[in-house]
């Protein structure tokens, strides 16, 4: 059987997306699905808004106790703090996507600013002309866990079972502007039906 030139050369485009792995369709966010969320920017090296939880779509299912999904534009140093606690707090952890000095590795920091779990040394996983999607989990049994969908699952990954519960949190990225966009139409969202089910 023979298909019409034009469905071999779609085919060609296609398989180009699926496999190339440059930086343009390493995080093929569309632009569309921005539309569908809450934005947040900001522009300091530092925690200046606490979003409590629940102003999240947290997608907790009977393994993950966190699940929160972000779409962050910025050069460097996405920074994602978790409190456990709000106002007030006593354990926090702070993940760190793209630092380094320019997007050159990734870690994950605890209470005390020490560094927990494996750094990673992936490069260039930002940019502040395309959305990166993060999703920050943390399984039931403490371990936390952040992914770049389609570039690292889990990217870093850590045991932080002193973070019992996590009540609040911040964005930022230090030295830089940044974009964030969070609540936005997933196909995790019937997650968060099925949940309103059993409880
Ligand atoms: C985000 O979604 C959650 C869950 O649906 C909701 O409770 C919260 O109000 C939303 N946040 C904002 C800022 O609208
Ligand atoms: C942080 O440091 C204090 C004082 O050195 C220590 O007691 C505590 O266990 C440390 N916490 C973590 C999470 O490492
Ligand atoms: C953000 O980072 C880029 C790249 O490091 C730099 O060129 C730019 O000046 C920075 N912007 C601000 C506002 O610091």
């Amino acid at each position: 059987m023979l298909l019409p030139r034009r469905t071999y050369f779609a085919l060609f485009v296609l398989s180009l997306f699926t496999f190339c792995n440059c930086d343009y369709s390493k995080n093929p966010v569309p632009f569309s699905k921005l539309a569908t969320c809450q934005e947040f920017d900001i522009d300091s090296n530092r925690c200046l808004h606490f979003f409590p939880i629940e102003s999240i779509k947290n997608y907790k299912t009977k393994e993950y106790k966190l699940y929160l999904k972000f779409y962050v534009m910025a050069w460097t140093d996405a920074n994602i703090v978790l409190f456990d606690g709000f106002p007030k707090w006593k354990v926090r952890y702070t993940v760190v996507v793209g630092g380094g000095g320019g997007n050159k590795y990734s870690w994950l920091r605890d209470t005390n600013d020490t560094i927990v779990g494996p750094e990673s040394h992936l490069t260039d996983i930002l940019s502040p002309l395309w959305p990166t999607p993060i999703i920050v989990r943390q399984k039931i049994n403490g371990e936390l866990d952040i992914s770049v969908p389609g570039v690292a699952d889990p990217l870093l990954i850590t045991d932080a079972s002193d973070l019992k519960e996590t009540k609040s949190f911040c964005l930022y990225a230090w030295t830089n502007k940044s974009r964030w966009f969070y609540n936005c139409t997933e196909e995790e969202d019937i997650l968060l039906d099925s949940d309103d089910n059993s409880t």
